[in-house]
């Protein structure tokens, strides 16, 4: 939610303001209603911000031109919050004397208070933000004779709430603060040439492999290739450890192809690939936390949340224990009497930075004897901090807002865990494992196949489907991890109205909406389901309905039922419909994604919709 971006070099012959709108454009994920650049030199800021996409703002002012020889420059993407998306409420935002600037990541919560505190004063606020308090506090204080590091020190302790902020001054030209408090926020390192920050590694990563990821209530001084860091309560100096970030530099450009969901789907086989090398005793901490706790529950938002019941299902198979999987911002609510000692929460983000999911497992964590296992795509990321134990998965940078990759990586990781487990307890034998493995390690290839040999299949379904605004996505057992997670996919990318749901129970209630030609997805595996689903379909074809479904290559019985199938390759004894979740999922992602161009959307940067979600 909301973008940052900082650069300050010693290098002649720059060009800062392409590198900050370069940056910002590769944090563009993390909102798209306005974006704002600011440079110093000579003195003086410059300012340029509009509301709207990065693309159309560049086309309209130009946000690479800034003068000749500034060698730092700030820059912000925003998802509104505080204030329309307006020109006005673009960061970066500046103080009455329009010498200092700052880009903001967060909420204050306290802005009310303090804003009229500062009118009363006689300061001037030009928007509807919380964020503009902070340049005027920090004026405040530099007016009473502070230096500019003990004002943004003393302005970021009258702050409540969450931030990542950098802030710059006109009359400091070698230098840019940044500080954090609940919004991520890391910084890159050229040594001796320039110093990034930004909310998200992939805003640098075409310009440096080494970070430093920063913790909240720390202070950094950026100065062009070096950073000392600080801690704001004290003032005291904080040594931390560089990282060699291992991402391939393409991982952050989209490589050809038109846009970064389809690279990412394309992405998953490999993503799988790496995946399946997770270190074998992290997933053996997992299996072990698991078996000897009384209580599991597992936790996430959004796609997370759907790879959580594919992969609950898997776990309970070898655990025989339940696994309740509950929404993370509903997590403190209901579980406000229940979280015992020897409970275990699982947590699943793939940004690791997922608000709401922090706060269920802070509050988890504040229970005797409660353990957090956190399964996470973003090393260092807040989540790990308050985790007893972490995976990190394999899937390389998201960019496409909608996650389609890392949900794949997901289900496998929980999977891994499922058969550590099985082998814990011994209750397969040793052929049936091995079994098992086999079919997760050709999960791979099964979606390298579908991408070479099935996508004109799907593209021929988007042709039928063009004029529908309505769908069901119906499944059962296992399965409805993927209606759901499929159905999202078509809603966030193609903006169409789904509805995700257990083919059984969609006849207590969604089967009245069926109308002559009414598109209905079945995801039909011929696992202990399917002959039930069989009479699903059924009842929805008698009604009338369009029956499209996703089979496996040798399906018979649900084909003769359908209008339309998407048909899943299913080699051999390689296939294995417990692993449905991971090679059903690329058909449904792509339904979205060609749904979504050829209705004009683009799918990279969904209405309304932000990857990192750092608000309440
Ligand atoms: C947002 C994104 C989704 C994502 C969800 C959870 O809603 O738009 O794509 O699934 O957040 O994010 P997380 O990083 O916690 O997996």
């Amino acid at each position: 939610m909301c973008g940052i971006f900082g650069v300050i070099t010693n290098q002649k012959d720059i060009s800062i303001g392409k590198i900050a709108f370069e940056g910002i454009k590769r944090l563009e994920y993390r909102g798209y209603d306005s974006c704002g650049i600011v440079t110093q030199f000579n003195s003086k800021l410059y300012v340029k911000k509009e509301s709207g996409r990065i693309d159309e703002i560049q086309k309209k002012i130009n946000l690479t031109d800034f003068p000749n020889g500034s060698k730092l420059a700030l820059a912000h993407t925003r998802w509104a919050t505080h204030g329309a998306p307006t020109k006005n409420n673009s960061h970066p935002h500046l103080d009455c004397s329009g010498e200092i600037a700052i880009v903001h990541n967060g909420i204050i919560d306290n802005f009310i208070e303090l804003r009229k505190e500062l009118t009363d004063k006689g300061h001037i606020f030009k928007s509807d933000t919380d964020t503009e308090i902070i340049p005027h506090l920090i004026e405040d204080f530099i007016k009473d004779g502070l230096n500019l590091k003990d004002a943004v020190i003393r302005a970021l302790k009258r702050c409540r709430g969450a931030y990542a902020i950098a802030i710059c001054y006109a009359k400091s030209p070698d230098l840019i603060f940044v500080a954090r408090k609940g919004s991520p926020l890391v910084i890159g390192i050229d040594q001796d040439r320039a110093t990034y920050c930004a909310s998200d590694i992939p805003a640098f990563l075409p310009l440096t492999r080494y970070c430093y990821i920063m913790d909240d209530d720390e202070l950094a001084k950026l100065e062009a290739g070096k950073v000392s860091f600080f801690n704001i309560n004290d003032d005291t100096r904080i040594e931390k450890e560089l990282q060699e970030i291992e991402w391939s530099i393409d991982a952050a450009e989209k490589g050809g192809y038109e846009h970064f969901m389809l690279k990412e789907i394309y992405e998953e086989p490999m993503a799988l690939r790496r995946t399946m090398k997770i270190h074998k005793d992290q997933i053996i901490n997992f299996a072990n936390e698991l078996w000897s706790a009384s209580n599991i529950y597992i936790t996430a938002a959004g796609t997370s949340f759907y790879a959580s019941l594919a992969g609950k299902y898997i776990i309970t198979k070898f655990l025989g224990k339940y696994i309740h999987a509950v929404e993370c911002s509903e997590f403190k609510n209901e579980l406000a009497e229940c979280l015992r000692e020897n409970s275990v929460v699982i947590a699943l983000s793939q940004s690791g930075e997922t608000i709401d999911t922090i706060d269920a497992i802070r509050w988890a964590k504040r229970k005797k004897g409660v353990k957090v296992l956190s399964i996470t795509n973003v090393v260092g990321s807040t989540i790990t901090r308050y985790s007893d134990h972490v995976i990190v998965t394999r899937a390389g940078p998201e960019i496409g807002v909608a996650a389609t990759k890392t949900y794949c990586t997901q289900v496998l990781t929980l999977a891994l865990i499922a058969l550590e487990i099985a082998k814990l307890r011994k209750i397969e034998s040793f052929e049936e494992i091995k079994k098992y493995y086999e079919a997760l390690n050709s999960t791979p290839s099964i979606i390298e196949e579908f991408l070479e040999t099935k996508v004109d299949s799907v593209k021929k379904i988007i042709r039928c489907l063009d004029k529908e605004h309505n769908f069901f996505f119906l499944a059962r057992g296992i399965s409805i991890a993927t209606a759901k997670e499929g159905g999202l996919k078509l809603k966030e990318i193609a903006c169409r109205f789904i509805e995700g749901y257990s083919a059984a129970h969609a006849k207590h209630g969604p089967i009245s909406l069926v109308r002559d030609g009414f598109p209905i997805i079945f995801i039909a595996p011929p696992d202990e389901t399917y002959e039930r689903l069989i009479g699903n379909v059924m009842e929805f074809k008698a009604r009338g309905g369009k029956i499209i479904s996703l089979v496996v290559e040798s399906d018979e019985k649900i084909t003769e039922l359908s209008d339309i199938t998407i048909r899943i390759p299913q080699p051999g004894d390689r296939y294995h419909n417990l692993f449905s979740p991971i090679t059903f999922i690329p058909a449904l992602q792509l339904l979205a994604y060609y749904t979504a161009l050829s209705h004009g959307l683009d799918p990279d940067k969904p209405l309304n919709l932000s990857k990192t979600v750092t608000v309440h």
